[in-house]
């Protein structure tokens, strides 16, 4: 709370004018807490980066067999960092305003079975059988390049957290002039108390385990931002009997 006082002019006592400043000691917060998230992220990769440059200079690029590996880790940090940096910078240009939504009628069942071929690759190395069961005449009011964002990332997430052999069902359904659609899988699913937090920016549930499949916990923020943009909303339930089910909900493109 902060407060100003002055004494009334002519009579005895004083006004007081309070403002509560919780909501912008909150965004400050969220403001450092990202800076020092963006750092952390950004650190790691360079200095693996910087390290692998420092052996082979060392000497290991006369062994070509170990220098493959030190090139080969090299490789990837800079893969994440480029990563890093896109989503950061769709983040901010979401936030900024400046991303343009443009919502036409467009039709669902063509966009999931894209989505789904780009992440197939990735689902047949871990022997996960992917279906959708959209209605071919659905369609939806929504932004094309950012619906595609919103599914490939709830689907790669789907893929990427799910275990071997795991399954992964894609669907839609109507529900008065609303579309909802549902990306279910039956992998670990997520406990109540992250449910709510994995939408905030740089969120991971367990970070040791998201690092190795290569997460920075800026997906799910950037999903967040696109359903609003278009009028819809997002979240997360638990799947039955097992697994999570994240579900986005769009208009339902009318006449
Ligand atoms: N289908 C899922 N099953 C289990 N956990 C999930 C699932 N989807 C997301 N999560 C959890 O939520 C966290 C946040 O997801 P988000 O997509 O924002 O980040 P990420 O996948 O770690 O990184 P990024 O998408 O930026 O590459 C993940 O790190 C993971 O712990
Ligand atoms: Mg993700």
């Amino acid at each position: 709370m902060l407060a100003y006082a002055s004494p009334l002019r002519n009579q005895q006592g004083a006004v007081v004018v309070m403002h509560d400043v919780t909501e912008i000691r909150r965004l400050e917060r969220v403001r450092r807490d990202f800076v020092a998230n963006v750092s952390h992220e950004l650190r790691t990769p360079v200095s693996i980066i910087r390290a692998n440059a420092e052996t082979l200079l060392d000497g290991a690029i006369e062994k070509p067999e170990v220098a493959r590996r030190f090139l080969d880790a090299q490789l990837r940090s800079a893969d994440r960092l480029a990563a890093l940096v896109a989503d950061l910078l769709e983040i901010s240009r979401i936030e900024a305003g400046t991303y343009e939504i443009s919502p036409d009628e467009i039709e669902l069942e063509p966009i999931v079975a894209h989505t789904i071929d780009e992440v197939e690759r990735l689902a047949q190395e871990k022997h996960i059988e992917i279906t959708s069961d959209v209605p071919e005449d659905m369609t939806v009011w929504a932004d094309e390049q950012a619906l595609e964002q919103v599914l490939l990332n709830l689907i790669d997430n789907a893929v990427k957290y799910t275990p071997t052999g795991g399954k992964i069902v894609v669907r839609a359904k109507k529900r008065d002039d609303m579309v909802r659609i549902e990306v279910e899988d039956n992998g670990p699913g997520i406990e109540a108390r992250h449910r709510a937090r994995v939408f905030e920016r740089f969120y991971r549930v367990d970070k040791g385990r998201s690092r190795e499949v290569g997460g920075t916990g800026l997906g799910l923020a950037i999903v967040k931002h696109l359903a609003e943009a278009m009028e819809g909303q997002v979240g997360v339930e638990p799947a039955e009997p097992q697994g999570s089910l994240f579900w986005l909900t769009l208009p339902a493109a009318s006449d």
